[in-house]
């Protein structure tokens, strides 16, 4: 990646708060290890069930929403994700199929982090760890009453 692009990229991870205890060094380090992935409005970014669940997206533009399948074969929504909000913590951190579906409500700008990226940030900074772990209880929560 261009140095330009990094600087943009640690620009737009500043404005993250999940990443607000970052220093300059480790923002940069993060900038330039994940990957820019826009959709499309209409989009699915993660598909329930899939067993592929080894990457964190975080949403730098747009909305997505995060949709369950029912037994009786609908869909509910359960909740938009907005700028600045992570989602597929769960089956990279439990290594579980993904838990929902999250489409695109909006053309979406995210960038993705690749687990063993996000492991080692998990692993040096504990304080995101927890954070991450508490809002994934909180919406397994959720997912199971819905
Ligand atoms: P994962 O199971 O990997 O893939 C689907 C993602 O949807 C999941 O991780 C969470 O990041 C997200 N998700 C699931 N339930 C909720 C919820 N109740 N609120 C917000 N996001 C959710």
């Amino acid at each position: 990646v261009r140095q330009r692009e990094v600087q943009l990229r640690v620009k737009t991870l500043r404005r993250v708060e999940l990443f607000s205890q970052l220093n300059e060094v480790e923002l940069r380090g993060l900038a330039e290890r994940l990957r820019y992935s826009p959709f499309a409005r209409g989009n699915v970014i993660t598909r329930q069930g899939d067993e592929r669940s080894h990457w964190l997206y975080i949403i730098i533009n747009g909305e997505a929403e995060v949709y369950v399948d029912l037994p009786n074969g609908k869909r509910r929504m359960v909740r938009s994700l907005n700028r600045g909000s992570f989602f597929g913590e769960m089956g990279l951190m439990t290594g579980a199929p993904r838990s929902a579906s999250v489409i695109a409500k909006t053309d979406v700008e995210c960038y993705r982090i690749d687990k063993d990226v996000v492991e080692e940030l998990l692993h040096a900074r504990p304080g995101i760890a927890e954070e991450v772990s508490h809002i994934l209880v909180t919406r397994r929560a959720e997912l199971d009453e819905a």
